[in-house]
């Protein structure tokens, strides 16, 4: 059912292991500045994380196995068990990192469970570091499936609307939500994307128009307010989304701005799909009420580029993701295929 993986993307990668440190493309300085950064220790991997220069649940996961495969090695101690405290205590750390995706709790988990059997300090370092890369591969083939499926939901000429990053750099590579505008970029499959600018950062801005821009993706930006304009006028036929936790019953948070698109998809009477592999599910929470909602600085809503654009002393209210209820989700598409009205039932058969 898939065709191989031309992989003719150009883009670059979000994250790179290189052994003794990871190679990191700083999300805040894109899009004027392509550059790596190189983290060398546990706390920068923390810190990258919590200043979103590495950001999207997948690549938040998959730089935080990194980043504890990166302080195991590190760790001079003759002891199993010893290194098994030390590696929950790092896990620990990087799990304080950011709330929401829970990608980041499955991979960090995924690293310490791999070490379960270790007998030797020497074979628990290697299994950290293969487990980390494991995961970033794996990551890859789930986002061109996800890809693969999620563009069988499109016709030739459709607009789609699309908010925030859940593109290649935000997962090992391809993407989730623009997967399908990559390979079918790649396919010849003529698509139009509207990339809503989602403030308060811009990721859709700064991230998801540079990326479609260079994988030569026919994209428009538009401010998140114009939505409901750009849904009529534009004769937008669907909305995809990423996602940072699904619960059970599929209510889903992701980026703040979502709820929203999926109402007025609702009122357009248009799709709204949302593309998360399996990793991003959380079954253990029964519905979105559940799911921790990040709060983040106040000055990302008062300031842009460092200019304040607001009164000094204004309350503000920052929450970085919704929650949009499973109702208004007309599919959600993972690497296992398409679950159609997503609810308890139909994720359990689809999933489990
Ligand atoms: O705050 P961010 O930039 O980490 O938020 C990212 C999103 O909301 C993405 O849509 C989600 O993580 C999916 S990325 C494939």
């Amino acid at each position: 059912m898939f065709t191989t993986m031309t992989n003719a993307l150009t883009l670059p990668r979000s994250v790179e292991w290189n052994e003794t440190s990871v190679s990191l493309l700083d999300q805040q300085l894109l899009p004027n500045k392509v550059e790596y950064i190189e983290l060398k220790t546990i706390k920068d991997v923390w810190d990258a994380i919590v200043t979103l220069k590495v950001r999207g649940a997948p690549a938040i996961g998959i730089t935080a196995a990194f980043g504890l495969a990166l302080a195991a090695q590190q760790y001079h101690v003759q002891s199993i068990d010893t290194f098994r405290q030390k590696l929950a205590a790092d896990q620990a750390y990087l799990a304080s990192s950011r709330p929401t995706a829970v990608n980041l709790f499955w991979a960090l988990e995924r690293v310490v469970k791999s070490v379960a059997n270790a007998s030797s300090v020497n074979e628990a370092k290697t299994l950290v570091t293969h487990e980390a890369i494991q995961i970033q591969v794996e990551d890859e083939a789930t986002c061109y499936r996800i890809g693969d499926y999620a563009l069988s939901l499109f016709n030739k000429q459709d607009r789609i609307m699309t908010i925030c990053n859940a593109g290649s750099i935000a997962t090992a590579y391809y993407g989730t939500a623009l997967a399908p505008f990559h390979l079918a970029k790649e396919r010849d499959i003529p698509l139009q994307v509207f990339a809503c600018e989602t403030r308060p950062v811009l990721q859709g801005s700064r991230l998801t128009a540079w990326e479609l821009q260079q994988s030569g993706v026919d994209v428009t930006l538009i401010t998140d307010n114009m939505a409901a304009h750009t849904i009529k006028t534009k004769n937008i036929n669907a909305i995809i989304v990423g996602a940072d936790r699904i619960a059970a019953n599929g209510d889903t948070a992701n980026k703040i701005g979502t709820y929203g698109l999926a109402l007025l998809a609702k009122a357009f009477n248009i799709p709204f799909y949302v593309a998360a592999p399996k990793s991003t599910f959380d079954l253990s929470i029964k519905s979105g009420q559940n799911i921790p909602i990040e709060e983040r600085s106040a000055k990302e809503i008062t300031h842009i580029a460092d200019i304040q654009i607001a009164p000094d002393g204004i309350a503000v209210y920052n929450p970085a993701f919704d929650v949009t209820p499973s109702e208004l989700i007309t599919a959600i598409i993972t690497e296992y295929g398409i679950i159609h009205a997503p609810s308890e039932e139909t994720i359990g058969q689809s999933l489990t």
